[in-house]
Parts: C-alpha cells; structure tokens; sequence
C-alpha cells in the first residue's frame, strides 16, 4: 500500500484503454492479452460501457483508445463511440482493420470518431498473413488504411516489430508514407503473457536493432513535419530499463472486457493479484484507493537494488509485468536494468534466441 504522499499527489488519469472484447480474428504469436481470454458472456454490455466512458470523463480522462481483441467484432461500437463524443473524449479505433469497410467506417465517423489506429503485422504481405495468420488480411488492412484518409480520418499505422521482419524497417517507413499516415508507432515485442511462448521465434540480435534504430533516427529527420515517428529501444539491449506505462496507475488504466480495471494492460499477466471491477466500485473509487493500484506507484515499495538505486524517480524500476515474467516476483528490479542480478542471465538467454533457427510459432487461438 501506498504511503499518503503518493495518494495526496495523485494526479487524474489521461488515458483509459478500452478493451472491448477480447474476440479477434487474427492469431498473432506475440498477442498482449492475458493466457485466459474473457468469452463474449461475459463482456461489459452497452450500457456499462457507457457509464464507465461517463465516469471516466468525469475524472479527468481526456483519451479512449478503444483496443480488444478486435474492437469492430463488438455491433454496438457506434454507441460506444458516441457516449465517448458526448462527453469530450478525444476517440481513437485500435483496429486491425479487417473487418471494416467504407460504410462501417463512415457510420463510425459520423459517431464521433477522431482517429483510427491500423497494426500492420508486416511491410510485405506474406510476412503479415503468416503472423497474424490471417489470410488476406495485409491486403485488406492496406485497403482500409486508404478508406480511413478518404474518410478525412488520422491515420497511425502500428507495427509490431521482432527478428522476422525487423529487417524491413525501411520498408515499413515507406509503407507509412504511401498510407498518408500521421503517424508511425515502431514497437518491439514485449516478452510476456503468450509473447514470451514465441520469444526464441521472434527475439531480434543487437545488430537488428542498432540498425533500425539508425533507420528510425533518420527518417525521423528526413520526414519531419509529414510523418511523427514512435519508436523505443527495446529494453533487453539497453542499459537501463524504461519507465513503463510512466508509471505504474500514473497516467493510464485499462478496462478489460468483463469489466476489471487494470493499472496497466498487461498486469493481468502478474498471477495471484486481485483487480477490482467497474461493476462493483466507481472508476473514482478504484483510481485513488485500490490495494493493486498503489502497490507499486512512487518508489516505497522497491527493493535493493532500486531502492538505493539514483535513477529509481526517473525508471520506477522499469515493467513489473517483465519483472514478474522472468523472476517470478513482481516487486523485483526489471532485469532489464543492468544493475539487476537477473541481467546477465537475461541477456545471454537473448543473445542465444537471436541466433536460433527458423520460427516456429504458436498461434494465439
Ligand atoms: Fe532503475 Fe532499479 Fe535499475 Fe536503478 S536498479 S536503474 S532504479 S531499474
Ligand atoms: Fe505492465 Fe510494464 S507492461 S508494468
């Protein structure tokens, strides 16, 4: 629990996650979403969306990101959408976009829509369909990208990136410039929940990465004012870790499909923890007073060597999902962080992923 200091400065949430469900038609190897997926039952109805949009505009959020699963398989998203543009909330689709057509989107807009977020698996086609195993559906998302501009929609386009197609980096810019995109969000493979199954599959060599951080750094400069791109090192070749989520319960909280409020998207990956529900106490009640949302906000809860370490205000000891996935302990220092006595082990066991064979995925069913 959270000493006083960190309630009293507590600040309000700018984002909130929506995952609307948690049913997709992709399968991708590296899928966020927690091991145990929530059935359709079960989901928060229209209704108890619509009050969780109200309640959160009234406590500051500014952003929804309506995310799944795949979003556009919910039928009531235009009254999702809507109840977000009654109250303000600037809207933003995080789609795969296959299922969406010109109609679809145009109801959408009309609805209040603001911005669509399109994930690409691939630059190439064949690359994108045998990750997200989905046939036809880099074609379909390309189509689709283009129906978002004509609709006068902004438009980022996602990639997740890892050994398999991290060699097209330049491509993937390119790609982005010929969809008209605003934006360009390069983001490697986070190694936890179903991603960690495949990570010998999809783990990137040190000379990968140097080389797209070198892309990235020049097309940032080469495209400025046309295209922002969003792009980190990822952290197991980095010396120390990143400040996750900027803070665990700081600025964001997610919605999952049945309802439970989670300080980041991925914590449902941490086992043995409890996450309150929206249908039992108010977004206000569990922003400020839930056990798990101030276990690990400030720097009171860290252990050595965090917790006499001089960067711990600047990291807040790195992801405490990626904690809990390599060291079994939540509280741990990322071993991430070079400082972390699970570094070294994590390092190698990445070195020797990199350089292990052709990929064999396990699909997300
Ligand atoms: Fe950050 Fe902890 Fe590493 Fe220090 S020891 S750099 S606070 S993760
Ligand atoms: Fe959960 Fe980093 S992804 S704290």
């Amino acid at each position: 629990m959270a000493d006083g200091s960190v309630v009293s400065t507590l600040r309000p949430p700018i984002a909130m996650l929506a995952e609307l469900t948690h049913r997709c038609p992709l399968q991708c190897p590296y899928c966020s979403n927690p091991l145990d997926l929530q059935r359709r039952s079960e989901e928060l109805t229209t209704e108890e969306w619509c009050d969780v949009i109200r309640q959160a505009a009234a406590l500051g959020v500014m952003q929804i990101h309506l995310s799944g699963g795949e979003p556009t398989a919910r039928s009531d998203l235009v009254e999702i959408i809507a109840a977000a543009q009654a109250v303000g909330l600037y809207s933003n689709l995080i789609t795969s976009g296959v299922m969406l057509d010109e109609a679809k989107l145009a109801t959408l807009k009309a609805a209040g829509l603001d911005h669509v977020q399109i994930s690409f698996q691939d630059s190439r086609a064949a690359g994108g369909n045998l990750i997200g195993n989905f046939k036809g559906g880099h074609e379909k998302k390309l189509a689709v990208s283009k129906l978002v501009r004509d609709a006068g929609l902004p438009l980022t386009v996602n990639v997740v990136v890892h050994r398999q197609n991290l060699d097209r980096i330049e491509e993937i810019v390119d790609l982005a410039l010929a969809l008209d995109a605003h934006r360009l969000e390069v983001a490697h493979v986070q190694y936890y929940g179903w991603a960690l199954t495949n990570r010998a599959s999809l783990m990137p060599s040190r000379a990968q990465v140097d080389h797209a951080t070198e892309v990235v750094e020049a097309a940032r400069k080469e495209h400025r004012g046309r295209l922002a791109i969003d792009y980190v090192v990822p952290d197991y070749y980095a010396r120390y870790p990143k400040k996750c989520m900027d803070g665990w319960g700081s600025q964001y909280f997610a919605v999952t499909p049945r309802g439970r409020m989670l300080p980041c998207h991925a914590a449902e990956t941490i086992t043995g923890l409890d996450f309150p529900s929206v249908r039992e106490e108010s977004l206000a009640e569990i922003w400020a007073g839930a056990e798990i949302f101030n276990r690990f906000r400030g720097t009171d809860w860290m252990a050595e060597p965090c917790r006499s370490c001089e960067h711990r205000e600047r990291d807040l000891g790195g992801c405490r999902c990626q904690a809990f996935a390599l060291t079994g302990d939540a509280t741990a220092t990322d071993p991430a962080c070079s400082l972390s006595p699970h570094h070294a082990e994590m390092l190698a066991t990445a070195q020797a992923e990199a350089d292990s064979g052709d990929p064999e995925y396990i699909y997300r069913r």
